[in-house]
């Protein structure tokens, strides 16, 4: 089961079944988890009003506001929901995670040692059997299409001042800002008027170096485009290993969930990604954008992690074939069941 259906496990244990975790994120993600109930028990604070460096064994420190959306809010429900559900895991019969040992090796490290919990508490083995993506992704619904990640006008005009401004060639999707009006954001398959959306002329001036897609892209295909030379990603778990897959280096520009935390990992930890800087409110100006698009296309920091995004992708091949990490891992986990 995946983290979300944690009570499941209770009915799995009742009936003499193990019960094993998918961890849809990243072992770093998992450690923070882990340390969660040790967290809440040293402050009484909410984390988005901590204001201090988090220390998570096996990853950075975490400013204590980047740490998964749900738990900022200390009174809140989901806080409450997310701290109970992470002592789950610990009645687990494992944790099975979408992650690679080259990957996140610390991290991985770390939890397997048992440093994420008190030392009188054991940790469930843990899996590291990725990464696993989608070969192809098919245009969904969801409720990601419908309230999720989506950039105001105002917004949208600055990311196209600064992909003008950057020089440089760019495919850019752009989709319907939120809409009040509920009805409209769930059909949310009205297209994007884009003479209204973006600046004056702008598809005009860009129109040689520039492409628009309308609210969708095929991904995958796109990252693994030998043409693509970087990815301004929201980094989700599944987009940040698509983008490894492909050797793709990330500009981050997180938005929730736990995509702050991701974002930490990849800049500091795996060195993959270089940050957008936001305002405190989460919008990013002109400025910034060009900024970051040129740092990624044209740096010495853009060409370093460029490298090491590379070698990574080599590295999950690697880690996916007969006798790499990931095989043995999952090896390992069928070979207990036949035991059992
Ligand atoms: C966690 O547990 C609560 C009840 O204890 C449940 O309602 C909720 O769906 C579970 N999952 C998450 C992610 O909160
Ligand atoms: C919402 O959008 C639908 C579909 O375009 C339209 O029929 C309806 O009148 C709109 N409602 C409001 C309150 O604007
Ligand atoms: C991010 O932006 C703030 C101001 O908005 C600035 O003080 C800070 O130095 C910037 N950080 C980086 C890494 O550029
Ligand atoms: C643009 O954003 C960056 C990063 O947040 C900030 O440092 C800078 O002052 C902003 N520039 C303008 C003109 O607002």
């Amino acid at each position: 089961m995946d983290f979300f259906c944690g009570l499941g496990l209770s009915v799995a244990i009742d009936l003499n079944i193990p019960g094993y975790f998918f961890f849809t994120s990243g072992a770093g993600c998992l450690a923070s988890f882990l340390t969660l109930p040790a967290i809440h028990k040293n402050t009484d604070k909410s984390l988005k009003d901590l204001n201090t460096l988090l220390s998570i064994p096996g990853v950075p420190p975490i400013p204590s506001s980047d740490m998964p959306k749900p738990v900022l809010v200390r009174n809140d429900k989901a806080y409450e929901c997310f701290l109970e559900n992470s002592t789950q895991f610990l009645k687990s019969a494992g944790i099975i995670v979408n992650t690679f040992e080259s990957l996140e090796s610390r991290a991985i490290r770390a939890i397997s040692d048992g440093l994420c919990l008190p030392e009188d508490v054991p940790t469930p083995p843990i899996f590291c059997i990725g990464p696993l993506i989608f070969a192809h992704n098919q245009r969904g619904g969801g409720n990601d299409d419908v309230s999720l990640g989506l950039f105001t006008k105002e917004q949208l005009g600055e990311i196209a001042a600064g992909l003008e401004r950057s020089d440089q060639r760019f495919l850019w999707v752009v989709r319907n800002p939120p809409s009040h009006n509920q009805s409209v954001a769930i059909a949310g398959q009205v297209d994007p008027d884009l003479d209204y959306l973006l600046p004056d002329g702008f598809l005009d001036r860009t129109k040689d170096r520039g492409l628009i897609v309308k609210s969708w892209a095929p991904q995958v295909a796109v990252l693994n485009h030998d043409s693509l030379g970087g990815f301004v990603s929201h980094c989700g778990w599944n987009s940040v290993l698509e983008a490894v897959c492909a050797g793709v280096p990330i500009v981050s520009w997180p938005l929730y969930a736990e995509q702050r935390f991701n974002r930490v990992i990849l800049v500091e930890e795996i060195k993959i990604a270089l940050p957008m800087n936001e305002s405190l409110d989460g919008f990013v100006n002109a400025t910034e954008v060009e900024k970051r698009v040129r740092e990624l296309m044209d740096s010495e920091k853009g060409e370093s992690i460029r490298k090491r995004t590379k070698a990574l992708k080599s590295e999950a091949n690697a880690a996916l074939s007969e006798a790499g990490t990931s095989w043995i891992a999952l090896t390992k986990l069928v070979e207990s069941w036949n035991q059992g």
